[in-house]
């Protein structure tokens, strides 16, 4: 397991290719693969709003893309100073591959480290995995 500097060091970077026109609301992150790889994502927002994609959501469907299915962590990088933690919708999104991954964000004072168990409980699963 590598330590949450890395992998916030690696959201920090991919931070700065954020797409945030619209909100200014620049945020990078990056997820750990269970062969230890670190694949990141910056938010991509639309002229549409509704269409913009979270930097935590870009960086998981671009590690399924390369092959990855398996996530011990996800690194989270907003503003420096604001208190950026995942979404409701990226929460669900990344129960969908390890509903207990270790979650690291920035915050107004310093880094929050949780797991995503902590921040949604009761996760939405499979139903036909009970039928
Ligand atoms: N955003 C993220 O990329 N991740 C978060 O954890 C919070 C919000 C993006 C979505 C939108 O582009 C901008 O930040 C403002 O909400």
């Amino acid at each position: 397991m590598m330590p949450s500097t890395e992998l916030l060091a690696a959201a920090r970077r991919a931070r700065e290719r954020a797409y945030a026109p619209y909100s200014q609301f620049h945020v990078g992150a990056a997820v750990e693969t269970e062969e230890g790889a670190i694949v990141t994502g910056c938010n991509v927002e639309n002229a549409s709003y509704g269409l913009s994609i979270c930097a935590e959501r870009v960086a998981l469907t671009r590690a399924v893309a390369e092959g990855h299915r398996a996530f011990r962590a996800i690194a989270i990088a907003g503003p420096e100073g604001v208190e950026t933690p995942p979404c409701g919708a990226c929460r669900q999104f990344m129960a969908e591959f390890n509903d207990g991954m270790r979650v690291s964000f920035t915050s107004s004072d310093g880094v929050i480290e949780t797991t995503l168990e902590k921040l949604l409980p009761h996760a939405f699963g499979d139903f036909r995995a009970n039928v």
